[in-house]
């Protein structure tokens, strides 16, 4: 076994990872030797993410579906990780929702959909995972999935926005909470990627973006797994309460298709 392998011996717990972000960084982590757990709420992209993993090692890789809005799953999730590789030392909270919709006309329903996810679900996967942690000496590593969505506005976004920008705010406030057991806790912002649900769901996605981003394209997967990834291992030790944004440079300016039209359309003043 390649002991220069940066993850070897570490068990990683990374939600929402069938496909997009989440998966590529489960990828690098098994490729640097740790053991995974993938969940994800569709049972079939679980799988199929385990096969690919499991066939690439040297980590292995086991799936755990389920919702990880599910507080009562979420537990069960902590205790399979604990069961299938006796510990649990990186949890990656990566499973969000994007819902957008008129704030005028949006409903109960769909705010909850989004906060139960986005806020209830990483809130206490991060409060089961760190009880767990805590138990040894070692601590442990917490990543919480932001965007450049909770920094910025941006229209139709807005509950989705609070939620990230939320998340941005629980990493820091948790530096308090979690220090004294070793664990680190930070929050990754990315810009437009590339994945499926981004792709597929707007062909024009990527010629929509690629030209409001000052580095000129979005990026890939794998361009924020990268830094995650990162951030998770003993090289980032003494890094924790942060957000590291990764856009491109789209924060810089924050400019956003069709600026105009959205806000003229939108403009219905009821008199
Ligand atoms: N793609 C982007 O441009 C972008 C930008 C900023 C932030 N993000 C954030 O990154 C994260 C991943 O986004 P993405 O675009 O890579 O993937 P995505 O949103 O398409 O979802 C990835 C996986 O999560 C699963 N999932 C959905 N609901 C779930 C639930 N309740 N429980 C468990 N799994 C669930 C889906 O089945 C899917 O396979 C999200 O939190 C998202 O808000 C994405």
């Amino acid at each position: 076994m390649n002991t220069r392998l940066k993850f070897l011996n570490k068990v990683a717990l990374v939600t929402g990872a069938g496909e997009g972000i989440g998966f590529e960084i489960a990828r690098q982590l098994v490729n640097e030797g740790a053991s995974v757990v993938l969940n994800d709420i569709d049972e079939k992209l679980a799988g199929k993410g385990v096969a690919i993993l499991t066939q690439e090692g040297p980590g292995k890789c086991v799936s755990c579906s389920g919702d990880a809005s599910d507080v009562d799953f979420i537990r069960s999730m902590i205790d399979f990780t604990v069961t299938q590789f006796g510990r649990l030392d990186i949890v990656v909270a990566n499973a969000g929702i994007t819902l957008f919709g008129n704030f005028f006309e949006f409903t109960v329903q769909e705010f909850q959909k989004v906060v139960n996810l986005n806020l209830k679900g990483t809130f206490f996967l991060v409060q089961h995972a760190a009880k767990q942690m805590r138990k040894k000496a070692e601590g442990g590593r917490i990543l919480l999935m932001s965007s450049t969505i909770g920094l910025r506005a941006y229209p139709n976004l807005t509950v989705y926005s609070m939620t990230k920008s939320a998340l941005c705010m629980m990493a820091k406030s948790l530096v308090l909470e979690l220090s004294p057991y070793e664990i680190t806790i930070n929050a990754i912002a990315p810009g437009a990627t590339s994945t499926e649900r981004t792709v597929l769901g707007d062909l024009e996605y990527e010629s929509k973006w690629k030209n409001l981003i000052p580095l000129g394209k979005i990026a890939l997967p794998a361009d924020i797994a990268r830094p995650s990834v990162m951030l998770l291992s003993d090289e980032c030790r003494h890094i924790t309460g942060q957000t590291w944004v990764i856009d491109g440079g789209w924060t810089a300016a924050s400019p956003y298709p069709n600026f105009n039209t959205v806000q003229r359309s939108e403009k219905k003043v009821p008199r």
